[in-house]
């Protein structure tokens, strides 16, 4: 049986995305009937964190338990990687001992080296280029509260990061239109842009970006890996605030959604992230739910 690893977006077809939506709702349902679902039993994932995390570890790891796991937490510290132990052996050796890997790392050349040489699926985590668990859970929240994304519209307000280009490739395959406010200077890399050019669009404005939006989303000014530039930041992205005038030229039932951490004064006021249309805790929460039914597409295929 060929591997799937969940590396990007990307790698998935529609149907396979919407599948692993369905199995994470099935599942959360089942664990808030207190029915308990365990097809991991006797299974082992490793999780290896190069970055820092709150969300990733804990959803991952309570996540494999509740599904009747165990799993093992790695940095790179921790390990031989901090000790320039190269991706490839560490994947050779890791990959003979457990079932399944989680890896939050830097480049995505990284995570793909390692999954080249792993006998067992990879999960991305998060790297420098995509964040597709997180969109595939903040996906979940939106059909939890409004229904099918397929024909809406979602806002991004932010730089080009991780976030942007997994919404990216989730616009292309989901049928959404992402419309994107980008600040001079932190544009998108073309090279990392699903072809086609009718699913999304790129302003410099976050009003005109957020207008008529079903969703508007953002992000921290300063992604993990970037933090020499954080002065330079604060500056360029000082209009790139999710307020309540930019809330307001989103359609009156806009949901907001933040992957969190959260900077309050930053790219979000306080009014925002905890106003009425904020569901930030609803998404929190369902990276334990969403990741299961990647982890079970990954490990038991389309079940
Ligand atoms: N949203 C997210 O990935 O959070 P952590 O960095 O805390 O894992
Ligand atoms: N773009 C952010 C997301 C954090 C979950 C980062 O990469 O730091």
């Amino acid at each position: 049986m060929t591997i799937r690893h969940f590396l990007k977006l990307a790698d998935f077809s529609a149907d396979e995305l919407n599948h692993m939506l369905d199995r994470a709702l099935w599942i959360k349902s089942q664990q808030k009937a207190g029915t308990p679902y365990e097809p991991f039993r006797g299974k082992v994932l490793a999780m290896i964190f190069e970055k820092a995390s709150t969300r990733t570890r804990v959803s991952f790891e309570a996540g494999f338990y509740q599904l009747g796991g165990n799993v093992i937490h790695l940095t790179s510290q921790g390990s031989q990687l901090g000790r320039s132990e190269s991706i490839e052996d560490t994947a050779r050796v890791i990959s003979r001992m457990v079932d399944l890997v989680m890896i939050r790392t830097f480049g995505q050349d990284r995570i793909e080296a390692f999954s080249r040489y792993s006998k067992v699926p990879v999960i991305n985590g998060l790297t420098d280029e995509y964040h597709p668990v997180q969109i595939m859970t903040d996906i979940m929240t939106f059909m939890e509260h409004r229904g099918s994304i397929k024909g809406k519209r979602v806002a991004w307000v932010g730089d080009a990061n991780n976030m942007s280009y997994s919404w990216l490739e989730a616009a292309k395959i989901l049928g959404f239109h992402l419309s994107l406010a980008i600040p001079e200077g932190y544009e998108l890399d073309t090279s990392l842009i699903p072809e086609g050019t009718d699913y999304y669009t790129v302003t410099r404005d976050p009003i005109e970006a957020c207008k008529d939006a079903d969703l508007v989303t953002t992000d921290v000014w300063t992604s993990m890996g970037f933090e020499e530039e954080n002065a330079k930041r604060m500056a360029d992205f000082a209009d790139y605030q999710v307020n309540a005038r930019v809330m307001a030229a989103a359609k009156p039932d806009a949901l907001f959604m933040h992957c969190l951490p959260a900077h309050r004064g930053e790219e979000v006021t306080a009014e925002v992230i905890d106003g009425p249309q904020s569901v930030v805790w609803d998404e929190a929460e369902n990276r334990l739910h969403a990741q299961k039914g990647i982890m079970e597409f990954c490990l038991l295929g389309k079940v």
